[in-house]
């Protein structure tokens, strides 16, 4: 992820919190040992989610995709790894571009969360892979205009999410 100045979109990973539902209690047990809880926390609901940590756990292999086409590629990465940064650092409609797009995991990912997208990749073998692959997913994305129009190369595929030959 690369970011001129602060980024303009910060959309929390949450998880759920261990005790959802129970209530403060007048103490916690703490490593350091008993702890009073100020008093006007007492009684207080605790929170059903709370924000994931910046260490993240996928599952890798066979359930990596939920296509057999990716497999083509020998190194791609889990498709939910890609969802969750797409989903931290845009919104929907924004455009999302991958640099080493390899068999299209992160052009999958923009559509199923309906970012448009851009890649690039330098091997002419993966960029057919990716955009077989893609074949599948983009009918989940709304074109978007601009870039519809505007782009003339050859090798982009019908639609916003593209693959492209460097
Ligand atoms: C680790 S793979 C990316 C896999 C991808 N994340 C996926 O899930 O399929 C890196 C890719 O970058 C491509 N690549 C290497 N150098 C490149 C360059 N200069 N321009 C574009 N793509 C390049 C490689 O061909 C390879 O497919």
């Amino acid at each position: 992820m690369f970011f001129k100045g602060v980024p303009k979109t910060f959309n929390a990973i949450t998880e759920p919190t261990k005790s959802a539902g129970k209530k403060i209690k007048a103490f916690r047990i703490t490593q350091e040992g008993r702890g009073n809880v100020p008093a006007e926390d007492i009684g207080r609901q605790i929170k059903t989610e709370r924000k994931a940590s910046n260490i993240f756990t996928y599952n890798v292999g066979t359930s990596s995709a939920t296509d057999r086409i990716a497999f083509r590629h020998p190194a791609i990465f889990p498709e939910r790894l890609a969802e969750d940064q797409i989903a931290t650092w845009t919104n929907e409609r924004d455009v999302v571009y991958d640099c080493f797009m390899g068999s299209g995991t992160t052009a999958v990912a923009s559509c199923n969360l309906r970012r448009n997208f851009l890649g690039s990749e330098i091997s002419e073998e993966y960029v057919e892979v990716a955009n077989e692959r893609l074949i599948m997913y983009r009918h989940k994305i709304k074109p978007l205009s601009v870039i519809e129009t505007s782009y003339t190369m050859p090798t982009v595929a019908n639609g916003n999410a593209a693959a492209l030959l460097t």
